[in-house]
C-alpha cells in the first residue's frame, strides 16, 4: 500500500481581530485585537517586508530568555492585564442559524511563556468540526459528546460547545481552566453542557476507558513537555502512542472526528498521520493531514506553526 492522505497548508482567513501583520529576521509582528506584539519566531528565515518604523510602533516586545519558552514583556506602551478578541464567523451555517451572532469572544492577555491565551492558526480546525457538529445535531438529531485534551483557555471546547456538541474539556492548569470558564462566559455560553476537569490527560483518558464513556469527537493539542497536576510527565513522542490508543477505546461506535495538532517540534505531519491511522483502524472515514499556516499580510508569505492530521467519518 503506499501511504499518501492529502496534505493540506491550511489557512485560518476569518480572522478580523487577529493579523500577522509581518515577519522575517527570527521575529513575527502581529496584532492581537487593539495591540501588536513582537513575538521571536525562529522559523522566519526571510527578511521584514514593513519598514522598521511600523516594528518599532508595537505595544510590547517579548524578549527571550535562552530558554524554550522563558523571557519578559518590554512594554512600549500601557497594555490592559487582559483584553476581549472575538472570533466571527465560527462557521457560515452557524450564522445562518442565529445560533452564534456574536462568534466567539475570549479573554487575551501577554503571559511569561510569550502566548496571549489564543493559538490562531487552529482556528481553521474550529470551522472545520463545528460544521461537522452542527450538520450531525441539525441534520442527523445525534448527541454529539466531545473530548478536549489540553483544552487551554478553552476555546476549541466552545467552538465545539456553540455548535451543539456537549463537551469535556481537560487540562492539567487550574488557571487555564479558570480562564477558559472566564471565556465561556464572555461567549454566552454559560448553560452550554461543558464539563470542565483539572487532570492529567492521559491519566483521565484511561479512567474514562475503565468506565465505558464513549466520546463522538476527540481534539488533541498536546504540547511537546507538559507535566499533569502531580507531575506526570508529558513528552509527546513518548505518550502520543498510549494517549491515542486510550483514546480509541473511547470512541463511540459511529464516531464524528479526531483531530491532533503538533506545536513546536520536528515532527512530520506524515508521523502524526501515521499514528492516527493506527488509532482509527476499522472505522473507514478519512485522515488528511498537513500544517496550519498563517498567511502574513505585508508580503503574503505563510508561516508554518504546527503539524496536524484529522480524521472524519465517511458515514455522516
Ligand atoms: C494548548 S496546549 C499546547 C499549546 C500549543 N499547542 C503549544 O504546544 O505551545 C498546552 C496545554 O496543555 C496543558 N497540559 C500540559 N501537560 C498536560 C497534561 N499532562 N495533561 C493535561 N494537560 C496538560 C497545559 O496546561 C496547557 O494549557
Amino acid at each position: 500500500m503506499t501511504y499518501s492522505p492529502p496534505f493540506t497548508f491550511l489557512e485560518s482567513p476569518h480572522w478580523e481581530d487577529y493579523a500577522l501583520l509581518d515577519s522575517g529576521d527570527g521575529l513575527k509582528l502581529e496584532r492581537f485585537g487593539k495591540y501588536v506584539f513582537v513575538r521571536p519566531e525562529a522559523q522566519a528565515m526571510w527578511k521584514r517586508a514593513l519598514p522598521e518604523a511600523k516594528w518599532k510602533n508595537a505595544d510590547a516586545v517579548f524578549i527571550p530568555s535562552g530558554e524554550e519558552s522563558g523571557g519578559h514583556w518590554d512594554f512600549k506602551r500601557r497594555v490592559e492585564e487582559r483584553w476581549e478578541m472575538k472570533y466571527p464567523p465560527l462557521s457560515p451555517h452557524l450564522q445562518e442559524d442565529g445560533k452564534m451572532p456574536g462568534g466567539l469572544r475570549f479573554w487575551a492577555m501577554t503571559t511569561p511563556g510569550r502566548h496571549l491565551g489564543v493559538f490562531p492558526e487552529v482556528a481553521a480546525h474550529w470551522d472545520w468540526f463545528s460544521n461537522l457538529i452542527h450538520h450531525a445535531v441539525r441534520d442527523k438529531h445525534k448527541e454529539v459528546n466531545v473530548l478536549n485534551l489540553f483544552g487551554y483557555t478553552g476555546l476549541a471546547t466552545l467552538a465545539a460547545s456553540a455548535a451543539g456538541a456537549k463537551v469535556t474539556h481537560v487540562d492539567a492548569s487550574k488557571k487555564a481552566v479558570g480562564w477558559a470558564r472566564d471565556n465561556q462566559a464572555l461567549s454566552n455560553l454559560t448553560e452550554r453542557p461543558i464539563r470542565w476537569i483539572v487532570d492529567d490527560a492521559l491519566k483521565f483518558v484511561q479512567r474514562e476507558a475503565r468506565r465505558g464513556v464513549k466520546y463522538d469527537g476527540v481534539i488533541l493539542d498536546p504540547p511537546k513537555f507538559g507535566r499533569g497536576p502531580k507531575g506526570e510527565v508529558w513528552e509527546v513522542y513518548k505518550s502520543l502512542p498510549t494517549l491515542l490508543e486510550a483514546c480509541r477505546l473511547c470512541l463511540s461506535d459511529n464516531p464524528l472526528f479526531v483531530v491532533t495538532t503538533i506545536y513546536a517540534v520536528r515532527a512530520s505531519a506524515i508521523h502524526v498521520a501515521q499514528a492516527m491511522d493506527d488509532m482509527m483502524e476499522g472505522f473507514g472515514g478519512k485522515i488528511e493531514m498537513g500544517e496550519l499556516v498563517t498567511r502574513e499580510q505585508s508580503a503574503g508569505r505563510l508561516l508554518s506553526q504546527a503539524v496536524y492530521a484529522r480524521w472524519e467519518s465517511d458515514n455522516r
